[in-house]
């Protein structure tokens, strides 16, 4: 076989404007942290240091939710339809900013040009025109009468998506009437604190989007504020529990989207090329970094040989580097901290007994990078079965019947998602009543629309968001 070589495709970088210092956005205002502290934020390819961003306090937070509670005077009296204005004015020029974003994203987080230019802003421009097109027409999908906006609703998101969760979260949130106060994750804060001059731009009333930037310490003030009337968060299923704990007899919304490990189920009939295809797409997309990722393989045993060697050929196709090269497939890890996680679960791998198939390919000097990865000969009971890896590692399992891939597909706390790959229509319908995961997707994996609800079943959280059960996230029942 040639072996032909990629030219090197880069997109330039220069469309966007990293300051050398962010400043909070609070009550329509770019300001300084009270807390005169900020943390660096690195672009995870190449380990240079980006700009700083405040690291928040309790003060900061303070004064965040006060904005957002006078905001929601302002933004509860104004009418549905300029609700609605606001938020199609925001997707607009979401779009006329897009490449900006992109790129911002990819330098910031270490995903492929390609995904975040063809994915990310695409979804996020497609969730601030659904949720437009919603504003004003709640009183004829339930009885105004019936459902309020909460008031101030702190949000907190992760950093495998950071513009599109922001999207997830404000987008919802503001349709529905309420005001928020949205902190990005310390690794990805660069597009939130850009989404904030888009906001500006947009002429949104002073307080109805605040966003306030720092770590773990700031997302604890948030939630602990007296004044925060609900709480959205994505990310880790242990921060998540931490979160319900403290929110416990507090008159307090909660919608928690935390962790996952789909299986994603090859029945012995399915088309096993656009199977392995869906495979590679469902565990690679984003480095692995997707909390629905198709993370467990579950192959029926008959065809185990012929699939491995197949996903084995495919996967070594893959280009892994720079992410604004366009034609990277795996950008980096998003963190040191997230690349020493997946390290370390992978070791454990090996040292259980699975078999561990790596492809070959040339790492770039400096950032944080991790090799596609592929175990085999995995016992349900390992870690890397069990745990989330929340990387670009693949683990294998196997079943004789469908039941028993219903038993081990099951067979984990989470509950997200799932995929099954059968070319018979019946057998995706058996399959999908006995999954308790969230989303099942059926030949394909990894589609998104902002009108389908998205969220979990057991430990992977409660609530939706997408479609209009993800509207009734935002709204609570009036006495
Ligand atoms: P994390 O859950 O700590 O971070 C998510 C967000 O929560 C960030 O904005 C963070 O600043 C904030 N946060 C952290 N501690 C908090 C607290 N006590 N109160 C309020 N907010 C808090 O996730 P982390 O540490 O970045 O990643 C650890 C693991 O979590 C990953 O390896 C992955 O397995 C999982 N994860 C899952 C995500 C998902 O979408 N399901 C997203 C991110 C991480
Ligand atoms: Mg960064």
């Amino acid at each position: 076989m040639v072996n032909w070589k990629y030219s090197e495709s880069i997109e330039s970088s220069e469309i966007v404007n990293i300051k050398k210092k962010y400043q909070n956005y609070i009550g329509g205002k770019f300001v300084d942290p009270s807390s005169k502290k900020y943390l660096n934020t690195v672009s995870p390819s190449t380990e240079e240091i980006l700009s700083k961003i405040p690291l928040s306090n309790q003060k900061d937070i303070d004064s965040a939710v006060k904005a957002a509670k006078t905001g929601f005077e302002k933004w509860s009296s104004i009418t549905p339809q300029e609700r609605s204005q606001y938020l199609f004015k925001i997707a607009r020029l979401i779009q006329e900013r897009s490449r900006e974003f992109a790129v911002l994203e990819s330098i910031d987080g270490g995903k492929p040009i390609k995904e975040s230019r063809d994915f990310d802003l695409p979804q996020v421009a497609a969730n601030f025109f659904y949720f437009a097109g919603w504003a004003d027409k709640l009183d004829i999908s339930w009885s105004a009468k019936e459902l309020k906006p909460y008031g101030v609703v702190g949000q907190i998101i992760p950093w495998n998506f950071p513009l599109l969760m922001l999207a997830w979260k404000i987008a919802p949130a503001l349709a529905t009437g309420n005001t928020v106060v949205l902190k990005p994750a310390e690794t990805t804060s660069l597009t939130a604190l850009h989404f904030a001059e888009l906001c500006h731009d947009a002429g949104l009333p002073a307080g109805v989007v605040n966003i306030v930037s720092g770590d773990g310490s700031t997302g604890a003030n948030i939630v602990n504020h007296k004044d925060i009337n609900k709480i959205a968060f994505t990310g880790s299923t242990h921060v998540g529990k931490l979160i319900q704990k403290s929110l416990a007899g507090r008159d307090v919304g909660l919608t928690l989207e935390l962790g996952g490990k789909a299986a994603n189920i090859v029945y012995e009939d399915a088309a096993i090329d656009q199977a392995v295809e869906g495979v590679v797409n469902g565990i690679f997309f984003n480095q692995g970094h997707v909390c629905c990722a198709g993370s467990r393989l579950l192959l029926q045993e008959s065809i185990h040989d012929q699939f491995i060697k197949k996903l084995e050929k495919r996967m070594q196709t893959l280009r892994v580097g720079n992410p604004l090269d366009k034609n990277t497939d795996i950008g980096a890890i998003n963190s040191k901290e997230q690349l020493d996680k997946i390290t370390s679960l992978v070791n454990e791998g090996v040292s259980d007994g699975g078999d561990l198939f790596q492809i070959e390919c040339e790492l770039p000097g400096n950032g944080f990078w991790f090799r596609p990865s592929l175990f085999t000969n995995v016992q349900p009971s390992y870690s890397i079965a069990r745990e989330e890896i929340f990387g670009p590692v693949l683990t294998t399992l196997t079943f004789r019947t469908p039941e028993e891939a219903i038993e081990i597909a099951n067979n984990t706390e989470y509950g997200l998602s799932a995929g099954v790959w059968t070319e018979k229509g019946s057998k995706i319908l058996w399959t999908a009543d006995r999954l308790e995961a969230g989303v099942v997707w059926a030949n394909t994996f990894n589609k998104f629309d902002p009108s389908s609800p998205f969220g979990g079943y057991k430990e992977s959280g409660f609530g939706r968001e997408g479609g209009r059960h993800g509207l009734l996230s935002y709204l609570k029942a009036s006495l």
